[in-house]
């Protein structure tokens, strides 16, 4: 007599602020779930929201066809934490219970939930309530613990390269100094290699500590030696002592301090629109079609991650609430500083 094997539910959602590849990870994970293993897929709209509030679509092969290149996310995102208590708001505090109830009531065997440090930290509170979660990282910020590099980095640093390739010539036509300010969040990843990658002559990021003065003096020092402009690339997460934004500190800093005309870019959202890169394309497809994998073997309460190069798993409640920032002593940061780039901390 031969068993029925129940066809495996499961749902996917991408939460937090959105990032280019979001589109290939939900068509890798779909994909491989339908074509491989025959199983059904949920898309939950708008991240944690449509769990909570069964907010969800069928998602059939023809369905996830055709967007592989598009950027955003056909399932919508959005911030929501659900188990972040609003005082007296007594209503948010049933939401896992909702989307407990969600899980239950469609019949869900997995949830994949594709973001960054606070969904792999919801993913993690889901997981220990006893649903079945797999995350997948990603974010322009590259700063997901427990994973080597996470998607949309890729094509947020090709974005802002070419942004600064761009002030290369009008900085050197009017011989200015000019600041660009890239996404990060608290970690310095995207501004370290979009700074390196654009040529960059001064970097800060919010991992080594800079000094103003010591900023102001290679931008001075670079003036005696005939190079007639600078380039700054600033990480959004620096600190700094005014409200605005770092550029806007810095601009004004650098004109009291040298006297050289200033001007300052602050990228923001277009860092995270668009198509993904190629590579970006890659890694989003590898880490979906893995994580149906996972699905398929049970390994769950885990994300999928790139260590050295291989795809891994590690147990979600390693990442939950564990940031990956740039190392001071990053290899490239010494090799830049071994080529004359500026972090802003050095004696001069
Ligand atoms: O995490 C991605 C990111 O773009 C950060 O670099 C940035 O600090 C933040 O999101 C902006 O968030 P929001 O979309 O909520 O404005």
């Amino acid at each position: 007599m031969s068993k029925t094997v129940k066809q495996k539910r499961i749902g996917i959602l991408t939460a937090g602020g959105d990032c280019p590849g979001l589109n290939a990870a939900i068509r890798g994970v779909g994909k491989t779930a339908i074509v491989e293993y025959g199983m059904e897929v949920l898309g939950f709209n708008a991240g944690f929201l449509g769990l909570i509030n069964k907010d969800y679509i069928v998602l059939k092969e023809s369905q996830l066809s055709g967007i592989l290149t598009v950027g955003g996310t056909i399932l919508g995102t959005s911030r929501e934490k659900p188990y972040k208590i609003v005082k007296n708001d007594n209503s948010e505090t049933d939401k896992p219970e909702k989307i407990k109830q969600t899980y239950k009531e469609l019949g869900l065997d997995c949830v994949v939930c594709i973001g960054g440090n606070g969904t792999m930290k919801t993913a993690n509170m889901l997981a220990k309530e006893g649903l079945n979660v797999i995350g997948i990282p990603k974010t322009i910020d590259n700063d997901v613990w427990g994973t080597d590099v996470t998607f949309g980095f890729e094509s947020a640093v090709q974005i802002a390269t070419d942004a600064i390739d761009r002030l290369h010539t009008t900085a050197n036509s009017h011989q200015r100094v000019m600041i660009i300010e890239v996404m990060g969040h608290h970690a310095g990843w995207l501004a370290l290699y979009a700074g390196m990658a654009g040529g960059g002559d001064i970097i800060l990021i919010p991992e080594v500590p800079y000094n103003i003065r010591s900023v102001c003096k290679k931008i001075e020092k670079r003036y005696e030696h005939k190079k007639p402009y600078s380039i700054v690339v600033v990480a959004e997460g620096i600190e700094h002592p005014k409200k605005g934004s770092a550029a806007s500190y810095l601009s004004e800093a650098i004109t009291t301090y040298t006297e050289i005309e200033t001007r300052e870019t602050v990228l923001g959202y277009t860092q995270r629109g668009g198509s993904p890169s190629p590579m970006d394309r890659i890694l989003a497809t590898r880490y979906g079609a893995f994580a149906a994998q996972c699905i398929a073997e049970g390994c769950y309460g885990t994300m999928v991650a790139m260590r050295k190069g291989d795809l891994t798993t590690v147990p979600l409640n390693e990442v939950g609430g564990n940031l990956r920032l740039v190392e001071p002593d990053h290899p490239l940061i010494i090799k830049a500083r071994k080529m004359g780039v500026s972090f802003g901390d050095e004696f001069l």
